[in-house]
Order: C-alpha cells, then sequence, then structure tokens
C-alpha cells in the first residue's frame, strides 16, 4: 500500500512538471467577418462541425488544452492547422492559393481530415460519403472531379 502511495505520490509530481513545458501558444485572433469563407449552407455546415476546430480562428477549445500533455496535441494541431488551412481569412488568400488549397481539400477529405487523434473524442466530426461528395464538389466548382496529378 505504501509503494502504490509513493508510486501516486510520483505520478502526480511528474504530471505537474509537464505543465510548466513550454508548449504552442492557445490563442484566438480577432477576424474580419469579411475575410470568411463563402459557400452553400451545407458545405458551411461540415466546415463547421468537421474542420473549424483546427482550421478557423473560431476553435472551440477543449479543457485538455489546458492539461499536459494533451494540450502538446490539441495545441499543435491547431497551430498547424491554421498555419496550413484557415477558413476565417479565407479571402485574404490570393486566386492561385485558393485553388491550391481546394484540391488539397479536395484530397484531403478522403485520405486525412478530420485527423483521426480529433475523430477519436469528436465521432460526429467523423465525414459521412454524402459529406465528402458536398465538400468535393465545392471545392471542384462543381465539376465534382480534379486532376490530381502524381507528384
Ligand atoms: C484536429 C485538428 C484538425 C481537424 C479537425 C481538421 N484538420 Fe486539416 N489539418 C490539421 C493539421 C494539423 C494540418 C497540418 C498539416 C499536417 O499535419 O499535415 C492540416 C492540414 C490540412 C490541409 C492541408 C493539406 C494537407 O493535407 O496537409 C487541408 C486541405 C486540410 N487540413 C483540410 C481539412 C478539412 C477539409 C477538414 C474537415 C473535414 C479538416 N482539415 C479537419 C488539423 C486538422
Amino acid at each position: 500500500m505504501r509503494s502504490f502511495l509513493m508510486y501516486l505520490g510520483a505520478l502526480a509530481v511528474i504530471l505537474g512538471l509537464l505543465q510548466f513545458i513550454p508548449t504552442y501558444e492557445k490563442k484566438d485572433y480577432p477576424t474580419d467577418p469579411k475575410l470568411e469563407v463563402k459557400a452553400p449552407k451545407k458545405v458551411m455546415a461540415i466546415f463547421k462541425r468537421s474542420c473549424y476546430d483546427c482550421h478557423s480562428n473560431k476553435t472551440n477549445w477543449p479543457w485538455y488544452a489546458d492539461v499536459a500533455p494533451m494540450s502538446w496535441v490539441v495545441r499543435r494541431d491547431v497551430v498547424e492547422g491554421r498555419k496550413a488551412l484557415n477558413f476565417s481569412i479565407w479571402n485574404s488568400y490570393s486566386d492561385t492559393k485558393k485553388k491550391e488549397l481546394k484540391k488539397q481539400i479536395y484530397r484531403s477529405v478522403v485520405l486525412a481530415m478530420p485527423l483521426p487523434q480529433y475523430l477519436w473524442l469528436h465521432p460526429e466530426a467523423k465525414l459521412s460519403k454524402e459529406d465528402k461528395k458536398i465538400i468535393q464538389d465545392w471545392a471542384s466548382d462543381g465539376k465534382g472531379y480534379i486532376d490530381l496529378e502524381v507528384r
């Protein structure tokens, strides 16, 4: 019993110390609503449900974004996610960049997004077949298909 309590104590100390390790900043930026992406309602609904936590300035931060070690993963995903694609500043991107991002969005819904560690705690964000088609139609400007050329 005594050694069990010692382990527990040591664990608490370690977890406590982890909190002091610097990590990504948890920050929200005020954004001009005019810069936000404009898309049909059903597309926006999917983006907001499944992508906005990491790809917008309207992140819904969970409580564990303040608790290491979970905070390391959550904050990294949001900071890196916004860097790659931020729907809140979509209209500040050049036409070339928008085109490139649409291609990546088209591809990302098949391959990688939303990230698995996010889906684990946000099962409602999972994209259905129908959701993917809606996003791909939008990303391909209604053509339904983008030639992604192998790189
Ligand atoms: C849990 C956070 C998270 C969610 C939710 C999320 N993403 Fe991402 N996304 C990232 C991160 C982090 C990156 C940065 C690059 C990386 O890790 O490869 C990224 C990168 C991207 C990129 C850039 C190209 C690429 O594939 O690297 C696109 C496009 C993208 N995401 C689209 C989406 C879409 C569309 C959704 C919603 C259906 C979504 N993401 C949901 C975290 C997320």
